[in-house]
């Protein structure tokens, strides 16, 4: 079975105290993941030790960070390299977020070096793609993450791309509270499966977990993540209050 994936995303969000306390109420509040699953907290830089000391002793739970460099070392000041995070333990990236792409003007090009730092540094990335407003209106969507996909996965080998983890996450459904239906979501989802099957085949295709991202929350966890392409949710907003992220993590299959 694909690994069923519930993935916080705490942004540029909370204190250390705050960070700290969330992660243990969450611990608290959570059932036991079963061995397919698995929760991650990509949280900021300043934080990943110490919440990586809090989940240490709690299986199947692990941190990210939500970015990193596209160059292994060097004059790079503010970058964090793959290598300092693989360092210090980190075993997942975002990679690709729309607020990164959008802020800092990441291109698919550059995403496609910092998919390949991170998996040189045996670090998982957690790949982001999905379609703004007006590409959804003209529904060009599915070529918009084919394309996307294309600039920054297909160079990968079979062995590579196995070991990436795809979220879905349209940005006209991030903070906005404005969910994609589930529909929306298995469509894509089914999209994305089948454009990865085209270039790798079915067993790599059905191997890849793909998350769903954009206003998940405890209310609609359960109706989005029983949909059969569909692995989990990478999580905003709900991620910050601990019961919330505990019922959404409960929702995996
Ligand atoms: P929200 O859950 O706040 O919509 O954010 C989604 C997101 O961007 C996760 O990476």
């Amino acid at each position: 079975m694909r690994k069923q994936i519930a993935a916080a995303n705490w942004k540029m969000n909370l204190s250390l105290t705050e960070a700290t306390t969330l992660a243990e109420q969450f611990l608290q509040e959570m059932t036991p993941a079963k061995n397919h699953q698995l929760i991650v907290f990509a949280v900021p830089f300043p934080y990943l030790t110490a919440i990586q000391q809090i989940v240490a002793d709690t299986p199947q739970v692990f941190v990210a960070a939500q970015d990193c460099s596209a160059h292994a070392k060097g004059a790079y000041t503010g970058d964090t390299s793959v290598a300092m995070l693989q360092s210090i333990g980190v075993q997942y990236a975002l990679v690709g977020h729309s607020e990164r792409r959008e802020y800092q003007l990441e291109s698919n090009e550059l995403l496609a070096q910092k998919v390949n730092q991170c998996l040189a540094a045996g670090i998982t990335p957690i790949f982001c793609c999905g379609e703004p407003s007006n590409v959804r209106e003209e529904e060009k969507q599915a070529g918009y993450v084919t394309h996307q996909l294309k600039e920054s996965l297909f160079h990968l080998s079979a062995d590579e791309l196995q070991k990436v983890v795809i979220a879905y996450e349209p940005i006209w459904a991030i903070g906005t509270g404005k969910t994609a239906t589930s529909e929306q979501a298995q469509d894509m989802h089914a999209h994305i499966r089948e454009a990865l099957q085209i270039q790798y085949g079915a067993e790599v295709a059905q191997s890849i977990s793909i998350l769903y991202g954009g206003s998940v929350k405890a209310a609609n966890a359960n109706e989005i993540f029983s949909r059969s392409d569909v692995d989990g949710g990478l999580v905003g907003g709900a991620s910050l209050v601990a019961t919330e992220f505990a019922a959404i993590a409960q929702a995996l299959r």
